[in-house]
């Protein structure tokens, strides 16, 4: 059984309001699906970019998460604006999906984070 399949199961489980809703709470698993949609074709299947123009997003600073949402939002030179396209819940699933590629520390332990980006 699939993962979507799963999802679905959980939904029906959860009641009709959870069925119906298209905001499920941000996951990396939803932001992969959302990566693959919306950034993949310039960002690279897995962050793997294949040319210098687009940004390499296994080199963005894991402790700028404003910096991610302003840019992903509102777009930034040649990248589009994403607002009113990709949902917030799916910005900030793709977040944890960079973040779970990159082997970011897990949302909650970003005290580590520090100590981390020796630059
Ligand atoms: C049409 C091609 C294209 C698509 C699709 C695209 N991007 Fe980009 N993205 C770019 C380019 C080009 C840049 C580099 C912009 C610059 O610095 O001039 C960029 C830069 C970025 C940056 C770095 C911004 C910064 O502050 O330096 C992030 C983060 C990013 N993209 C995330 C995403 C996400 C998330 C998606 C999917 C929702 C996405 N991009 C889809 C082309 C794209």
């Amino acid at each position: 059984m699939d993962l979507r399949a799963l999802a679905l199961i959980g939904a029906l489980a959860a009641g009709p309001a959870a069925a119906q809703g298209e905001a499920p709470a941000p996951s990396p698993e939803a932001g992969r699906k959302a990566y693959t949609s919306y950034c993949a074709r310039c960002h690279g299947l897995n962050l793997v970019v294949s040319g210098g123009a687009f940004f390499d997003l296994r080199r963005f600073p894991a402790d700028d998460k404003a910096r991610f949402l302003q840019s992903v939002s509102k777009g930034l030179r040649a990248m589009p604006a994403w607002e009113g396209i990709v949902k917030p819940e799916q910005i900030e699933s793709i977040w944890l999906y960079i973040g779970s590629v990159n082997g970011w520390p897990a949302p909650g332990t970003q005290s580590a984070s520090t100590s981390t980006q020796a630059q």
